[in-house]
């Protein structure tokens, strides 16, 4: 193991992203803009050997855990093959993906045979023409049944992602709490951040803070559990209850100093960052027949420049960035 993922904060980065995709069968308001987005041509895409090459490098070099995005990274044809192949790679310890369900139920027998060992679906309203309107389409009820075939394939916890948006669902959060009552559900609220196109504002972000009141107002007896340095989400419990509830908290308490995340994108660009500007394209180079040293000199550099953390949600609002769907959170 070199000192490639290890940027100059000390910090060691052991859990990549690949977004599978840029495509996806929702089209939901806070992740992709209205007007849509630009498709980057099909050649233009990583190829599932040149996915698996990038992997094997970074496996190599320490990374422990991929988790696969999208776009809705179901949608790809060879995700199958692609998990069979990353699973089996010397080192890796999780597979995960985070979708939205909406073919979940029907996939994900097949996906946790080929080693998806542990799954997060979007779920934003528990009312179905909230849902229609924030993603612009049908499938409420397919995504609760992916929550119970994920439940029943027994993943535990199943993690629920919900986006908070003032006005929209924070009248939800509580309902949202329920779910933990008895399956082993962990809901995470997510502060609403801002992507090109998303129309963010910050009257439309509810802080941490505020849901966290809504909460213990109605849950008094909620316990604060461990969280792991690197994690993204605050946990607790609610005494008594089977799942866990927590927060991330992106914007008004950001994480970056835990932060272990990188990201490969369906175009071959690799980000450092969640947020900013800054990506360097894995591809070009893989194509113009890298072999593994400069491909490791190219990570290693972009790893280098990784900034402490995000710029603040006022500026980072500001930068150019590029729509959450071809990033993949
Ligand atoms: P676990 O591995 O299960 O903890 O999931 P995760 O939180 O790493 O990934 P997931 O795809 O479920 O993302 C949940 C939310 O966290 C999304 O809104 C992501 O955009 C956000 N998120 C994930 N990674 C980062 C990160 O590195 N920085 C910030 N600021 N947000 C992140
Ligand atoms: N702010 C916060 N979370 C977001 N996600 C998508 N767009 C945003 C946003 N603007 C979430 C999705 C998914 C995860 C990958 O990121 O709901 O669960
Ligand atoms: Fe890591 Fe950037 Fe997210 Fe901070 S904002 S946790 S540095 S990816």
């Amino acid at each position: 193991i070199s000192d490639m993922l290890i940027d100059s904060f000390g910090r060691m980065h052991t859990y990549l992203r690949i977004s599978l995709t840029e495509r996806c069968n929702l089209r939901c308001q806070y992740c992709m803009p209205a007007d849509g987005v630009d498709l980057t041509p099909t050649p233009h895409l990583l190829s599932q050997n040149e996915i698996l090459r990038l992997a094997n490098l970074f496996v190599n070099s320490g990374v422990d855990k991929i988790r696969l995005t999208g776009g809705e990274p179901t949608i790809r044809k060879d995700i199958e093959d692609i998990c069979l192949h990353l699973s089996n790679l010397k080192g890796l310890k999780t597979l995960a993906i985070t979708t939205n369900g909406i073919t979940l139920a029907r996939k994900l027998p097949k996906l946790k045979e080929c080693g998806i060992s542990s799954v997060n679906i979007s779920l934003d309203t528990l009312v179905p023409a909230k849902f229609e309107f924030m993603t612009r389409r049908k499938g409420h009820e397919r995504v609760l049944e992916s929550i119970n075939a994920a439940l029943d394939l027994g993943y535990n916890p199943v993690k629920v992602n919900c986006v908070v948006m003032r006005e929209f669902n924070d009248d939800e959060i509580c309902d949202f709490v329920e779910l933990t009552r008895d399956k082993p559900i962990n809901v995470r609220f997510i502060e609403f951040m801002p992507f090109d196109g998303n129309v963010w504002n910050v009257k439309k972000l509810v802080p941490y803070s505020e849901m966290f009141d809504r909460v213990v107002k109605q849950f008094s007896n909620i316990k604060r559990l461990k969280d792991c340095a690197t994690e993204t989400a605050k946990n607790f419990k609610i005494d008594g209850y089977t799942g866990s509830v927590s927060f991330i908290t992106s914007m008004t308490e950001h994480f970056c100093a835990g932060c272990n995340r990188l990201r490969l994108l369906a175009d071959g660009n690799f980000k450092v960052c969640l947020f900013g500007p800054s990506e360097v394209s894995l591809r070009d180079p893989l194509r113009s027949g890298a072999d593994d040293e400069e491909l490791r000199e190219i990570i290693g550099a972009a790893v280098k420049k990784k900034k402490a953390s995000h710029a603040g949600m006022f500026d980072i609002a500001k930068t150019v960035n590029r729509p959450m769907i071809h990033i993949g959170g």
